[in-house]
């Protein structure tokens, strides 16, 4: 069913709740946070300015880090209000409260186009309870609720599902909307050939989204440790390489699924090897892995080797839309990274639809200095996945209908 966008409001002089997700990754450089990856907070400008630009009152709000519902100082969203300010040049007046007095004063005193931000939502326990009261209490600082927290949209929370329940519109924001267009509409109808390339350490993250692709895929390629559960399904040696073992089953019946379905179904051809993961520590190629040519006892599937790169560029290239997720080897390690960059530079290189799934390949992709030339990046890590996987968000399906 179609959902309110931040398009159908008319929010002039109106005071407009919206969540966003500035759950971002920083680290601590001379005693002061720094912000690794602004990426959600750059992602989230199109509907703050549109806001701003129709004249309403915008009160921002967001989770950061997991506090548990308790005020810890290293998670306040201040400093991110601070560079939010920096980004849109204007000021973004910040509240310690979340609900009460506090931010009742502040927005009864905002002019129209003014923006404030809340403090972490997570500082209450109330937020992940999804607690009515506490929805309420977000609900009543505003006319209008507009949710554009992608990443934090598969969290059934009050500011997320409760707080809709108490105001009279909640629309999508404007990447909540193309978050949607590309990992939902999209990927429902793909121009085919459809390509997925599905990494990562654990099967285990995996299995609703491989289930669900497999309907959906002509071929999908297979990397990263993910791998070696379907190698050992295979009889393949695996050395001493992580390993799901209670996974094995599900290994063998999602390649039986494949090939019913006239899914190409591909596993790694050749691997880095080492026997420890570290920097520096001594690698080599493994050779074509088979049954005889396994990976020796005490040796490691660390990344992909060149005849696997060599075939997953030519499957690259011959697809009109590809899903990638999860990394193809460790790619923190520089040793251990050229699959993984690889993978992203022929996907800069292909003229196919190329959807970046969240997470860790996401990083590989602005890692490996090709982020502009893919057609869409997720900004959802968990989210991203469960949509995938064919559920429904409950961040999006709280919102108003059309
Ligand atoms: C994320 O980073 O995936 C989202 O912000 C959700 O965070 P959470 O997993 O702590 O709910």
């Amino acid at each position: 069913m179609a959902k309110l966008t931040v398009r159908d409001l008319h929010v002039r002089g109106k005071r407009v709740l919206v969540r966003v997700d500035f759950n971002v990754p920083v680290e601590e450089r001379d005693g002061k946070i720094v912000i690794s990856d602004d990426t959600r907070i750059r992602e989230s400008l199109p509907t703050i300015n549109w806001l701003r630009e129709q004249g309403a009152k915008t009160i921002l709000m967001s989770h950061f880090g997991r506090p548990k519902g308790k005020r810890i100082e290293k998670y306040s969203l201040r400093p991110i209000g601070d560079y939010l300010h920096d980004l849109i040049n204007q000021p973004v007046i910040f509240s310690y409260d979340t609900i009460g007095k506090i931010p009742e004063e502040i927005i009864a005193h905002m002019r129209d186009g003014g923006i404030a931000l809340l403090e972490n939502l997570r500082f209450q326990p109330e937020e992940e309870a999804n607690d009515p009261h506490f929805a309420e209490a977000l609900a009543k600082l505003a006319d209008f609720y507009v949710n554009d927290a992608f990443g934090a949209a598969h969290r059934a929370h009050a500011s997320t599902v409760g707080v809709t329940r108490f105001i009279a519109k909640s629309a999508m924001g404007f990447l909540m909307e193309k978050e949607l267009k590309y990992l939902h509409e999209e990927l429902d109808h793909p121009s085919k050939p459809f390509l997925v390339i599905m990494g990562g350490a654990k099967v285990s993250d995996k299995i609703g989204v491989l289930k669900a692709l497999i309907e959906k895929a002509d071929t999908i390629l297979i990397g990263g440790a993910m791998a070696n559960t379907f190698f050992k399904a295979l009889g393949i040696p695996i050395g001493a390489s992580r390993v799901e073992l209670d996974k094995i089953d599900l290994a063998n019946e999602l390649m039986q699924l494949a090939k019913k379905r006239h899914v190409k179904f591909v596993l790694p051809l050749d691997a880095i090897i080492a026997q420890e993961i570290r920097a520096g520590a001594p690698s080599r190629k493994s050779g074509r892995l088979s049954r005889e040519n396994g990976i020796p006892e005490g040796w490691q599937n660390l990344d992909a080797g060149p005849e696997t790169v060599a075939l997953f560029t030519a499957e690259i290239a011959m697809a009109k839309m590809i899903l990638w997720n999860g990394p193809l080897g460790v790619f923190e390690i520089p040793d251990f990274a050229k699959g993984t960059f690889a993978t992203a530079r022929a996907l800069a290189q292909s003229n196919a639809t190329t959807i970046i799934g969240g997470g860790d390949s996401v990083t590989a992709v602005k890692q490996a200095g090709v982020a502009d030339k893919m057609t869409f990046i997720s900004t959802g890590g968990g989210a991203s996945l469960e949509l995938l996987e064919g559920k429904e968000l409950p961040g999006v399906a709280a919102l108003t209908e059309k």
